[in-house]
């Protein structure tokens, strides 16, 4: 994507375009009259001449879907030039200083099905405005660096009317809010409905007395503590770690249920997919807690983070994103465990990240050109950014990282900043030059790190010579790579097992690069990118001998848990291309780990759990084999049955040792005990035709462990009672019912699934208009890897129909999950074949949305 391509879309945008907006705005006050079908918005804007732009210009506002009342210029009715994207005031009528422009349009919230502007979920008013989606509710200069103050009065026969800042007046059927902090479009919010608070309070720092509250329909209020407690936690957080405070009287937040991501920033008001933050005990499993915690974690950290530094551009979109969920990240090591964090989010990164980087979707995490920006909120921009501030961290280290960050906050406050800026203050704190740092920004794809070894016995000890080399492959757009900075984390352990080299950062920057050890006393074994240091893929070939030693003896938890992960997916590569048998090391390896009592229970889990299918995929292609789905199914079940025939003997106690008794806490220590046991029981499963599933099912006390028990039952072809039980018990809890939607595809044998979702999509209850239930459905699809690649082709049709189906009414959606097909290139002929019959179908869908467009585009190589 550096070079723009030679056919490239006409409405593509391009990073070196960039100039300043000719005006700035310092106060924008905002009217809502709200009625379903025709809102009235009147927007009063103050600009004035930018100096960063001198000359007279136009004035050019975003405007789309909108109807114009009318328009008047320092109070004078003018006619501007409409079009379908926005208007047009030609400069000369324009009066040469500052004017105010006065705009009433109309909208209609109630037909808004794309979920983006203003527009109705179960007869409540929300807004999603992030990136573009300001532009839907009146005419604006909608760019994140037209930074400006916000006066909010909204009007409705609602009890609840909130918006961004502090609440200023209200009365019967309006209300006033005034947000002090300049903030761009894509911050503002408003909601109105019939809404009920789980209140709180929270005093900063310094004093300040913060009234929190989360916002649901009635009915909802008992599944608020989770989240206020973990907002609380991410406010003492964020004071402890960043020294940031919060800075309004009040901090709210709101669940709702038609929602396409799953939380939103806003100021002051945040918005939540109610699927990312209510829970209760019986209702949401231990990862729904977890994840809960994270968001609204995240979602808080914008505070900082994203809302008052904010993006000059939505290209610096990984400024805000990336730096977020690297402090979620952080965060959420520090209320739970650190390995286990580690693990999951490298798991993550590999599954959707790596996945992009090696199909082509690829793109940079600072991207030159996008022509629906809502197509790059990815794996890139987030986990791969959020790895990029981990490799800086370890480079620079922990101290220099902290001022770093403090200079970020005092220099950029207020600001829309760039990744020059970003990397700018790293420089200034530490005298390093990050050029060639800052190719981790513009070179999409994985680097592979190849690695030789060299053992010089000597008197007075002899030296280990280890040599990298990196390789950065081509990617769509960008055929020629340069070498990055790659922290290498070492550590080097005695043929006993005792660490003779603690961790060490190598700071890789050349193609090839030796880095020697002297004085050892024997040849060691390395242990190397310990904690997963940079964002590569390891290549080196292994005896299993070393991995089963690394899997009982590293003392860096990350590595142990991925000599483990190694050992299995070494296993199903020979097991799916050679017929092999299971590796006794493996077997071995993991019966010794799965009793070991001194081990957390999480950490067990963990590596208990087999590569996914997907994975096992990607790895077979790229060692020159073409992936076979239903052969790595297979393979993966008859890996399952050796490992539940090895554990067998010690599974029944196991399951019944993890067992949580007492009153529910969704903790890291009892979340990972349930883990375990569920583990457990799904070897047991393999051996005893479901009986204990069964039981544990009939049991269960809490979501994880009802839902867990269901899984597994639907996995080895039981549990069609126990699944009507569960419909039945659940069938007007919309959350939990999309999970029985979700379990009945993602659990389909593969020649099932397509016509799983067949009958689900039939389902009184299966609702398209809805993302959470849309995706329950054909999102479980894409994640049944042999199910959606199916050689009868059935998983790829039914998914493009329903993605041209859901393209009209809500494209955002529709072009995120239409990646599920980005990994074409992998498979066979006759797969491609199909794979590409459905994006050609989908491309000649007429009327197809610009966000479907270009994926499907992109996907097949325009
Ligand atoms: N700013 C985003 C929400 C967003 C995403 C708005 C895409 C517009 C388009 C928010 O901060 C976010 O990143 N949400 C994530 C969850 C987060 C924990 C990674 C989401 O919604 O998935
Ligand atoms: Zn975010």
């Amino acid at each position: 994507m550096s070079s723009p391509l030679i056919d490239a879309d006409p409405r593509t945008v391009y990073l070196v375009d960039y100039q300043p907006y000719p005006f700035v705005l310092d106060q924008v006050h905002l009217t809502f009259r709200l009625a379903p079908r025709a809102t009235r918005v009147l927007a009063r804007l103050s600009f004035a001449p930018n100096p960063l732009r001198p000359g007279r210009h136009d004035l050019r506002l975003n405007g789309e879907k909108l109807t114009l009342i009318s328009a008047l210029v320092d109070g004078r009715k003018v006619v501007p030039a409409v079009d379908p994207e926005g208007l047009t005031i030609a400069a000369g009528d324009l009066p040469p200083g500052g004017f105010v422009l006065e705009t009433e349009v109309e909208i209609s919230p109630e037909t808004n099905t794309a979920l983006e502007g203003l527009y109705m979920s179960k007869g409540m008013y929300c807004t999603q405005c992030e990136a573009e989606g300001f532009r839907k509710i009146t005419y604006y200069p909608d760019r994140p660096d037209v930074m400006a103050r916000f006066f909010v009065r909204l009007e409705g026969a609602m009890p609840v009317l909130l918006s961004n800042g502090n609440m200023v007046a209200q009365g019967e059927g309006w209300a006033e809010w005034d947000d002090p902090w300049p903030k761009p479009a894509y911050l503002f919010a408003l909601v109105a409905g019939d809404l009920v608070a789980h209140p709180d309070r929270f005093t900063t720092k310094s004093g300040r007395e913060v009234a929190l509250n989360i916002w649901v329909r009635p009915g909802d209020e008992t599944r608020c503590a989770w989240g206020m407690q973990a907002l609380k936690a991410s406010m003492t957080w964020d004071e402890d770690v960043y020294g940031r405070e919060y800075d309004l009287d009040i901090f709210n937040i709101v669940a709702v249920d038609d929602f396409n991501m799953g939380a939103m920033e806003n100021k002051g008001l945040n918005i939540f997919n109610s699927k990312v933050v209510l829970a209760s005990p019986d209702t949401a499993t231990d990862d729904d807690f977890a994840r809960i915690e994270a968001i609204i974690a995240h979602e808080y950290f914008h505070n900082w983070t994203g809302n008052r530094i904010t993006c000059r551009d939505w290209f610096q979109l990984c400024l805000k994103e990336g730096l977020t969920v690297f402090r979620d990240q952080q965060f959420s090591g520090d209320m739970r465990s650190h390995a286990v964090k580690r693990i999951e989010d490298v798991l993550m990164l590999r599954a959707r990240q790596f996945r992009e980087d090696q199909g082509p979707l690829a793109h940079a995490v600072r991207p030159e050109s996008f022509v629906e920006i809502n197509n790059f909120y990815t794996a890139t921009i987030y986990e791969k950014g959020a790895e990029i501030i981990g490799m800086l961290k370890r480079l620079v280290g922990d101290a220099d990282y902290a001022r770093a960050l403090d200079l970020y906050f005092t220099r950029h406050d207020g600001q829309a900043a760039t990744i020059e800026d970003w990397l700018k203050v790293f420089e200034d704190v530490t005298g390093r030059d990050l050029t060639q740092f800052k190719r981790w920004y513009s070179q999409a794809g994985t680097p592979r790190l190849g690695v030789h070894e060299a053992w010089a016995a000597g008197v007075g000890g002899g030296t280990y010579t280890l040599t990298f080399t990196q390789t950065n492959p081509p990617t769509p757009g960008q055929p020629d790579k340069e070498a990055k900075v790659i922290p290498i984390a070492v550590g080097l352990l005695n043929p006993n097992g005792d660490e003779v080299v603690p961790t060490t950062v190598l700071e890789m920057n050349k193609p090839v690069q030796s880095f020697q050890f002297t004085g050892l006393s024997a040849r060691p074994i390395p242990s190397i990118l310990r904690g997963f240091s940079a964002p590569v893929i390891l290549e080196r070939d292994v005896p299993q001998s070393e991995r089963a030693f690394l899997l009982a003896h590293d003392t860096d938890p990350f590595n142990r848990w991925e000599a483990g992960r190694a050992l299995a997916k070494d296993t199903l590569a020979r097991m799916v291309t050679k017929g092999a048998e299971p590796a006794a090391d493996l077997l071995e390896g993991m019966a010794r780990l799965a009793f070991d009592d001194s081990v957390d229970p999480a950490f067990r889990a963990l590596a208990l759990r087999l590569p996914s299918d997907d994975d096992m995929a990607a790895t077979l292609h790229s060692v020159g084999h073409v992936p076979d789905p239903l052969r790595i199914h297979a393979a993966k079940r008859d890996l399952g049955l050796a490992l539940a025939k090895r554990l067998a003997a010690g599974l029944p106690q196991l399951e019944a040792a993890c067992r949580t008794d007492g009153p529910f806490s969704p903790d890291a220590g009892p979340a990972g005990k349930r883990a375990l046991r569920l583990a457990a029981l799904s070897l047991l499963t393999r051996l005893d035709a479901g009986q204990a599933a069964k039981a544990a099912f009939a049991k269960a006390s809490n979501m994880t462990e009802s839902f867990g028990a269901l899984s597994i039952l639907l996995e080895n072809g039981y549990g069609e009672e126990e699944l009507a039980t569960f419909g039945s018990r659940w069938a007007q809890d919309r959350l939990v019912m999309d999970k029985w939607f979700a379990v009945q595809v993602s659990m389909a044998a593969p020649d099932q699934a397509a016509a799983t979702v067949d009958r689900l999509t039939r389902h009184p209850d299966f609702d398209m208009k809805n993302p959470n239930r849309f995706r329950a459905v054909l999102g479980a699809l894409s994640a049944n890897h042999a199910g959606f690649h199916h050689d009868s082709g059935a998983g790829y049709r039914v998914l493009a129909d329903w993605l041209i189906r859901l393209d009209p009414l809500n494209p955002q959606t529709a072009a995120r999950m239409s990646a599920a097909f980005e990994t074409w290139p992998r498979y066979d002929a006759d797969r491609q074949g199909m794979i590409r019959a459905a994006l050609a179908r989908i491309l000649a869908a007429p009327g197809l949305s610009r966000d479907l467009s270009e994926m499907a585009g992109r996907m097949r190589g325009a």
